[in-house]
């Protein structure tokens, strides 16, 4: 064996024993004229070596030591290492591999390196204590879902990478076939089409720990691959399939903080948007959304007279924070979000009627018994900042969920973890433009609730879903939905989003087909591992507990990737390339 021990499990009890451990130089320093310090750093900590002062070793060598584990001096413990009590001391060295200095330091400090220096080098970045834990936990999240759905019944499948191209609604990465020249596979957005086949072949309960891949822009929770717990059952209905799931992420919270987090509350997707303004609600802050239609319902003001919805969010004490200027910029912000405008007012003292005095450019055009109401429904005190929006309802929602994320939300990753399901999620969400049929909010396999169709024809923008979404401090964890297994019920569907029979065969026909020969019902779930784990380790973006993950350009500045490819590969494949788009 190379070594006896990891550098950072020695301790006190192994005082007087001979031990070898074998690690990266963190840190040398002169000890006296005969003797040196050595920092050995293995994944495991750091221990304190006492060696010749001729060893010639500097930062990052790779080394095995061997020597006697001793007590340190009176006076010279360090209590902020956990090897802190002890060194070894009468150290040989053995240098392994030498190593030029690193082009940042391995330790915090690296924090404040410029990121794409920090993934050039990606593999000394890796060293470092943060990355070390980050990917231990991601492991250990992987581990503890594999164990809930594995006792649960799920059997592990995987599923092609080269798949046709389906209709799931991201940008699909591609690849040119050899073979058929012109023609090209996708990989994978997510398996979907093929767990719901596997529920077709019997396989009842089925998971994977899937590489998916979209191209899309980058952001803190988005890369060009991912990983996603992906399940689907059969003979299930919504309950069957969120306790499977909830079991499962419920265990890798558990696994990671020592603490089994309660168990999920749920709200309907039509609560969540009037209450939150959006459908992922971040609970870790109050600042509701208020109702306010019906105390402008007889009003002259005219911005208000003709809005659909008008809501508010009383952001308690924060008048005094918000001049003109700021006040300016969240109404600019209100209008990127589609807003016509935004209406705010600063609650004052009581005037002379009694009433609390709103300063605001439209408090004017307001009677009265509004000024009352408004007071009264907000709850105002003096020092308030109310914020109103008036529009058709869905806009109306979602402007102050975006307000109130700005005014509120806390980074991601601080706690407390709150889980929540949003179920209920509409089927249809808007027109299409070029076909004036309702798109479905999903995708059209998501099976409609069923005391809701008999409206399908009649009303579908007021039809549910069997779809939800499992949402952690505001971040979409995941979504899923219990599908459509009837023929009939699916050409319903396709009739109301203007989707003819010939059409449905040809662009899914290879996917809908198989039903022919007895689908079971079943439904299912899909959820982004990077971003649970992210949260459960504290991180704010995903790049922090993937080992190679893409800057958000997407160009690896470790490998080169993408890279033009040679021509006679070109050929072979039969891709000619063209010169950009102007
Ligand atoms: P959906 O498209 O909502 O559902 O994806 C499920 C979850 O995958 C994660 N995710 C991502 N994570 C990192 N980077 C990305 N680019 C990225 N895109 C998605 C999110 C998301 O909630 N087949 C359906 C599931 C089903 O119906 O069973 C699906 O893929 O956390």
């Amino acid at each position: 064996m190379m070594r006896t021990h990891l550098c950072g499990e020695l301790d006190e009890s192994n005082v007087g024993e001979q031990v070898t451990v074998a690690g990266w130089v963190n840190r040398r320093r002169e000890h006296s004229q005969h003797l040196a310090f050595v920092d050995l750093r293995d994944h495991s900590g750091i221990v304190q070596c006492v060696v010749d002062n001729t060893v010639d070793v500097r930062s990052e060598y790779v080394v095995k030591v061997s020597g006697t584990v001793t007590r340190r001096p009176e006076g010279t413990a360090n209590e902020s290492l956990a090897t802190g009590q002890i060194e070894i001391t009468e150290a040989t060295v053995e240098v392994l591999s030498a190593a030029e200095p690193p082009p940042f330091p391995l330790d915090e400090r690296a924090d404040e390196v410029d990121e794409m220096v920090r993934l050039r080098y990606r593999y000394l970045d890796l060293r470092r204590e943060r990355m070390q834990r980050n990917l231990r936990i991601h492991s250990q999240v992987n581990a503890a879902i594999r164990a809930a759905m594995v006792r649960q019944g799920f059997v592990e499948v995987e599923t092609p990478m080269l798949m046709p191209t389906t209709p799931e609604g991201a940008r699909e990465f591609v690849v040119p076939s050899r073979q058929q020249p012109g023609s090209f596979y996708a990989l994978p957005q997510s398996p979907q089409l093929y767990k719901q086949l596997l529920m077709v072949g019997g396989l009842d309960r089925y998971f994977q720990i899937a590489r998916c891949l979209r191209d899309e822009d980058l952001r803190a929770d988005r890369q060009y691959e991912f990983m996603q717990l992906d399940m689907e059952m059969s003979f299930v209905d919504v309950d069957d399939v969120l306790a499977a799931v909830e079991e499962s992420v419920l265990d890798a919270a558990e696994a990671v903080t020592g603490v089994r987090p309660d168990a999920v509350p749920r709200i309907a997707w039509h609560d969540a948007m009037n209450r939150f303004g959006t459908d992922k609600p971040d609970l870790r802050f109050e600042l509701e959304l208020i109702e306010l239609t019906d105390v402008f319902a007889e009003t002259e003001f005219k911005a208000f007279a003709s809005a659909g919805a008008i809501k508010g969010l009383n952001a308690r004490g924060a008048a005094a924070d918000w001049g003109r200027n700021k006040l300016d910029g969240l109404t600019d912000t209100a209008k990127s979000f589609g807003a016509k405008g935004m209406v705010w007012m600063k609650v004052g003292a009581e005037g002379d009627d009694g009433v609390l005095v709103l300063d605001s450019p439209v408090a004017k055009f307001l009677s009265d018994t509004e000024r009352k109401s408004l007071v009264e429904r907000t709850a105002a005190e003096p020092g308030d900042l109310l914020l109103l929006i008036a529009d058709e309802w869905h806009t109306t929602c979602e402007v102050l969920g975006e307000l109130r994320n700005r005014l509120g939300r806390p980074p991601v990753n601080e706690g407390p973890y709150r889980y929540l399901w949003v179920v209920d999620f509409p089927m249809f969400v808007g027109v299409d433009d070029a076909t004036g049929r309702p798109k479905p909010g999903h995708h059209p396999f998501c099976h409609p609730h069923p005391e809701d169709i008999p409206k399908l024809e009649s009303d579908p923008m007021s039809v549910r879903a069997w779809a939800y979404d499992l949402v952690l401090n505001g971040w979409e964890l995941g979504s899923g939905s219990i599908r459509i297994h009837d023929r009939e019920l699916q050409k319903r569907v396709f009739a109301v989003l203007g989707v003819e029979d010939d059409e449905a065969e040809a662009r899914f026909g290879f996917f809908l087909n198989p039903f022919r020969y007895g689908a079971p019902p079943h439904g299912g779930f899909a959820y982004g591992m990077e971003r649970l784990v992210a949260i459960l380790a504290g991180e704010e973006n995903i790049r922090e507990i993937i080992a190679f993950p893409k800057p958000q350009s997407g160009l690896d500045p470790m490998t080169g990737a993408p890279t033009e490819i040679d021509p006679d590969q070109l050929a072979e494949l039969g891709v000619r390339v063209l010169p950009p788009i102007e």
